[in-house]
């Protein structure tokens, strides 16, 4: 693209995908877009509105009249439905465990990938979520899929959990976890999935600026490796 790299970040829960693309975009001045949060905002209104999650047809007509908006925020990206904040009402507990239902919605998953490709039109942008590199972004400059143990990724959520105050047992985290990862790997339409041509970072042992270093790395070699072509 003209403004930089399309960068595509794929991985399961809590593999550290939001927190190291936010770190990444940042560093080379691109945009973030977290794909999980459009899913959670659709989610979360269709839940409030008292819509069951399983009839398709009223949550697209609900999702077209819907409006998802990103602004920076520290340490996390604000998100507006229809102007109203809902950063921290899409990550509650209900949101998180009804969301894979309503993001195995062949039309509502249609109607959220043209806006995501829309975003990334220009290039210069990071963006995360199951299906970037398979779906979204297929021609993406990188590609990477985060992976970590599943304990790990219940430790951080519990730790996360606790800075919030949330009280919610490791036990359940991994379960939710797992469960989650299931559905989102079993899915029919555009399942969580490792694109052939990503790179692969094992983040279990990893600090969150090791994983932002090593995804860095790979954006700068791509950017070398074009900047090379143009010369030939
Ligand atoms: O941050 P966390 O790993 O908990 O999840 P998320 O990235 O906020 O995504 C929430 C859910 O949205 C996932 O569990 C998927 O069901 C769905 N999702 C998806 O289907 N496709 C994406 N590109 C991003 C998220
Ligand atoms: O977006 P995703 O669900 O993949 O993960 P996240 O929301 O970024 O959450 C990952 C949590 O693990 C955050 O609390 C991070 O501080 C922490 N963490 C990490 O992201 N990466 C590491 N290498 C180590 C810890």
């Amino acid at each position: 693209g003209k403004n930089g790299l399309q960068v595509a970040i794929d991985g399961p829960a809590s593999a550290g995908k939001s927190t190291v693309a936010k770190l990444v975009a940042k560093k080379f001045h691109y945009i973030y877009c977290d794909t999980g949060a459009m899913y959670r905002s659709i989610t979360l209104k269709a839940i409030r509105l008292g819509l069951d999650l399983n009839d398709e047809e009223a949550i697209l007509n609900l999702l077209k009249k819907t409006r998802i908006v990103f602004e920076p925020g520290d340490p996390v990206q604000k998100v507006f439905v229809d102007g109203k904040e809902v950063t921290n009402d899409i990550r509650s507990t209900e949101v998180t465990n009804n969301v894979s239902a309503v993001s195995a919605l062949g039309s509502i998953r249609s109607e959220l990938v043209k806006r995501q490709q829309f975003l990334a039109r220009d290039g210069g942008i990071v963006m995360d979520g199951r299906d970037i590199g398979t779906t979204v972004l297929p021609q993406a400059d990188v590609k990477v899929f985060l992976i970590a143990s599943v304990s790990e990724r219940a430790e951080r959520r519990y730790k996360e959990d606790q800075t919030k105050g949330i009280s919610v047992s490791l036990d359940q985290l991994k379960q939710d976890i797992e469960d989650r990862d299931y559905k989102d790997s079993h899915r029919k339409i555009s399942p969580l999935k490792k694109a052939s041509d990503a790179s692969e970072i094992d983040t279990t042992s990893m600090s969150i600026d090791d994983v932002v270093k090593a995804i860095s790395r790979l954006i700068e070699n791509k950017i070398q490796q074009l900047s090379n072509n143009k010369a030939d």
